[in-house]
């Protein structure tokens, strides 16, 4: 069929979408759209056979649903309504939450439902749970819903849900609001119930600021809303019947309006700078095994033959500093008596690549890009030339840009079916990229296909990656990480792992012949300078347009996104 997207943004789920169903062997045409105008101009435009709005915030005009039959992805359960879905149900506390798809009419989320799925809803933020859960769901339900309406089959069916919902108004701040001297489980509840949009807003150590990257602390403790303390960018605040970890806050108050901090989401520490005097940092090693939860970013378990290293930012964004904690705690994991040495990413994203937010605070942008990246090849040449261990990159989260590079970096990689890749740089101003890829990638996929997959700019599915030789092995979320032990055991056994280590070095000795590693860092930084430092301001615009949520026009000129 030939298919017509309609989103609001093409994001993590509309792209998951667009793979899934490309593979299926649909065609599909992709318009972002902002209003109905919009949407009756690209439905006249591609006269699809159908239109399906993954991620949609208005609604479709009655013009364009009479003609086509549009089918809607709502992120909550049968018979619920609003903007807030996911919202509501994370704030409430839901045991269960859902997916449905249904036919465009004039009520919103209204009309015919073709398909649903529930699944149960665990503690996470609200991004979490739409990236994962949601995404995972909505695929089932896209499929189930076109088969039947390829098959003629037309609602309602005869499949009640479990769960029902119903008409909810978008949930605002007054409804989400926490007392620090309330209990820990519904502080976490309420803030993430708006994380990552719009943020709850709270009053932390005298100012107003949104909070973002909650996790409970089990030990400390004071008085409620005191900072406790203060670790890795992260600050600690006291609740009433225990303490929370922040990763990260949104601050306007008190920052004038040309503060390069204000309003960006940024390590906590950084935001509440001038109000942490006498807070104490309080470093935990990534070794460190703490007998109740805490904030451990950077951890390093190890099962038998294996070592884990688990390195969870939020968003994926690798910022300099955290970049130089990973590899210290890499340098400190490679030098442990194991075989094989698992990098795992974050659950929520693997790596995003260099921190575009922190690069957009700082006083000089360029030098903090240029400092970034350079963190970054740091990384990537450690892994490569890790010689005497086998490395593996398990990718549970999606990935983009220097992100994807930084697994290929790794002897062998493996991906959480359904993840969704964005091996490209250029969408970013025309940034041209580092982290070794045009040694790296090529590699791995040969050079037309590197090629395409730098210059369409087009997400990369699991099952595509595989095909093209970017990942070795595609896994289902349930089957990790047990799946994991039981594919490494057999390279583990002694003189197996030998004769892969010999074979790696033959390898790499065979690749520096032909050219240096060096090298291929050399040419890339060169074009990267040119990116941070010349004249062209391509990058810098789109960093900040990234970064602020804002649209680019073609003259160059950034205005309010919506
Ligand atoms: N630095 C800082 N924040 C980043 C980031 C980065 N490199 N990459 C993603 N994020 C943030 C986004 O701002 C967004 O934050 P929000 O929830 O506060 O709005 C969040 O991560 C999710 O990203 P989003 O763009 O909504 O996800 P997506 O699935 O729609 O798109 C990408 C995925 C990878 C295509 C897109 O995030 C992207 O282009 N990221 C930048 C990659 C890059 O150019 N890195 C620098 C070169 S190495």
């Amino acid at each position: 069929m030939r298919i017509l997207f309609l989103s609001t943004r093409h994001n993590g789920l509309s792209q998951r979408a667009q793979v899934e169903l490309e593979e299926l062997g649909h065609h599909l045409d992709i318009a972002e759209v902002a209003d109905g105008t919009q949407m009756e101009a690209a439905a006249q435009r591609f006269r699809p056979d159908l239109i399906l709005a993954p991620m949609l915030k208005s609604a479709i005009p009655a013009s364009v649903w009479q003609r086509y039959t549009c089918l809607i992805v709502h992120p909550g359960i049968p018979g619920d309504r609003g903007p807030s879905a996911l919202d509501w149900a994370v704030l409430e506390g839901a045991s269960a939450w859902g997916v449905t798809v249904l036919e465009a009419r004039d009520e919103l989320d209204g009309g015919p439902v073709l398909a649903h799925r529930e699944f149960p809803l665990r503690e996470a933020s609200k991004s979490a749970i739409y990236r994962r859960e949601t995404t995972d769901a909505a695929m089932v339900a896209i499929r189930e819903a076109l088969e039947r309406y390829q098959r003629g089959q037309r609602p309602p069916f005869d499949e009640p849900s479990p769960h029902r919902g119903r008409e909810r108004p978008p949930c605002r701040q007054s409804d989400r609001q926490i007392d620090w001297d309330g209990p820990v489980e519904q502080v976490l509840r309420h803030i993430r119930s708006a994380d990552s949009a719009p943020g709850l807003l709270a009053s932390l150590g005298g100012v107003k600021a949104r909070l973002y990257g909650v996790h409970a602390e089990a030990k400390l403790r004071g008085k409620p809303g005191r900072l406790l303390a203060q670790r890795d960018g992260a600050v600690c605040v006291a609740c009433a019947d225990g303490a929370i970890w922040i990763s990260h806050l949104r601050r306007r108050q008190g920052l004038s309006a040309d503060d390069p901090r204000y309003d960006i989401k940024l390590p906590a520490a950084q935001v509440l700078a001038d109000r942490l005097m006498g807070v104490p940092e309080l470093p935990l090693a990534a070794d460190a095994r703490p007998s109740g939860s805490t904030w451990q970013p950077i951890r390093y378990r190890e099962r038998g033959h294996n070592g884990y290293l688990h390195f969870d930012f939020l968003n994926g964004a690798m910022g300099t500093e955290a970049l130089e904690r990973l590899l210290a705690a890499y340098r400190h994991a490679r030098a442990r008596p194991t075989r094989t040495l698992v990098l795992c990413g974050g659950e929520d994203f693997w790596s995003n690549g260099i921190d575009l937010n922190a690069i957009e605070a700082s006083r000089d942008p360029a030098e903090a890009s240029w400092g970034n990246i350079l963190a970054m090849n740091a990384l990537v040449r450690e892994i490569v030339l890790t010689h005497d261990k086998r490395t593996v990159a398990l990718m549970r989260g999606n990935a983009g840009a220097g992100g994807v590079i930084l697994a290929l970096a790794a002897d062998l990689v493996y991906a959480r079916e359904g993840i969704v890749l964005n091996p490209h740089y250029k969408g970013m101003g025309g940034l041209y990229g580092s982290e070794y890829w045009t040694y790296l990638l090529p590699r791995r996929v040969g050079e037309t296909a590197a090629r395409l997959l730098t210059e369409s700019l087009q997400p990369l599915g699991t099952a595509r990656a595989r095909r093209i030789g970017l990942v070795d092995g595609v896994m289902a979320g349930s089957e990790l990480p047990g799946a994991m032990e039981a594919i490494l055991a057999p390279g583990n056994e002694l003189r197996h792992w030998r004769e892969e280590l010999a074979r790696k070095a033959a390898r790499r000795e065979e690749d520096e012949r032909r050219k240096p590693l060096e090298r291929y860092a050399e040419e890339e930084l060169v074009e990267m300078r040119r990116n941070f430092f010349g004249a062209d301001q391509a990058y810098h615009l789109a960093r900040r347009a990234f970064v602020r949520k804002l649209e680019i026009v073609p003259e160059g000129v950034a205005a309010e996104r919506a």
